[in-house]
């Protein structure tokens, strides 16, 4: 057997361009996926290839730093599960969320703004009545009244809107992290707008609270220095069949954390004022305790179309 293959040896052959080299491996491997039936996948997949490698020459990216990233990123799926959602928070505290969320609703001058849907919409919230409270656990908390108008750009009713609502509780936590504890689906609610486009609950003054930091992506925050606090809101989601859909969160004015909340997701045009009411006629229309607090968070959304 022998290995001398001298026409290989000679200075005639040419190097097929697909070899690797590092200086063109962008190029290369974009290449590969020329022929990807799907035009958005081919653009998608080309521009993810040439940013990542370009990402791990700005840095010159070691072995070691690249093993580490792939162990991030397997702790990071092995920590999902149907009530765990590692992979948004992790898109969340990179801002990514918000990016995405904001560049899929550029004309925020007309419509409510839109901020992150979250890790914790993982179970559907429960369909409830106009009036209805979605604290069922009554475990404390600054008794609320939320009120609302579902509106387009026009001003007209969005009549029979869905209103999705979630929220933590006053201790900072979301239903799916005290299973057992509290009841399932508590501080979540589907409501229907009437006719008018109005819609009202009842429910606490949610707490703010820590993003869970017991998974690589709290690892990843103290390993940063960075806090893991959310300044204190209530998740709300607007759709109708004529309506864009609307993801968004009613912040909590008086709230610590709405300047540096952790996953960027704090519009100023998004925060409100939950006024206290002294008002006991008022508190007994609503079968709320006096005093109670008031909030009122009208949403304006897109027409399908225009
Ligand atoms: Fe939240």
């Amino acid at each position: 057997m022998t290995t001398h293959h001298p026409e290989s040896a000679t200075k005639s052959t040419p190097v097929p361009t697909s070899l690797f080299a590092a200086e063109r491996s962008a190029e290369i491997v974009a290449d590969s996926f020329a022929a990807t039936p799907d035009p958005r996948l081919r653009e998608i997949l080309g521009s993810l290839v040439h940013h990542l490698h370009a990402f791990a020459k700005d840095v010159d990216l070691t072995v070691d730093e690249w093993a580490a990233g792939i162990r991030f990123l397997t702790e990071t799926g092995h920590t999902c599960d149907d009530t765990r959602q590692e992979f948004i928070m992790l898109s969340d505290v990179l801002g990514l969320s918000m990016l995405v969320e904001t560049l899929a609703n550029p004309a925020q001058d007309r419509y409510t703004e839109s901020t992150v849907e979250g890790p914790f919409h993982m179970v559907a919230s429960p369909p409830r009545a106009l009036g209805d409270s979605i604290d069922e656990a009554a475990a404390g908390g600054e008794p609320c009244l939320v009120t609302g108008r579902v509106t387009d750009a026009d001003g007209a009713p969005v009549a029979g809107a869905s209103v999705d609502v979630w929220q933590a509780d006053a201790d900072g936590f979301y239903d799916v992290q005290r299973p057992g504890e509290v009841p399932d689906r508590n501080l979540r609610g589907l409501f229907t707008a009437d006719d008018d486009g109005r819609f009202h609950f009842r429910t606490i003054v949610p707490r703010h609270y820590p993003i869970p930091t017991d998974g690589p992506v709290g690892g990843l925050l103290r390993a940063t220095g960075r806090h893991c606090y959310r300044a204190a809101h209530i998740h709300v989601q607007v759709s109708s069949p004529t309506t864009r859909t609307l993801t968004t969160h009613l912040f909590v004015a008086d709230s610590p954390y709405l300047d540096s909340d952790a996953v960027f997701g704090v519009k100023e045009s998004l925060i409100r004022t939950f006024a206290e009411v002294d008002d006991p006629e008022r508190a007994a229309a609503h079968a709320l305790p006096n005093p109670f607090r008031h909030v009122d968070f009208p949403v304006t959304v897109q027409r399908t179309g225009t």
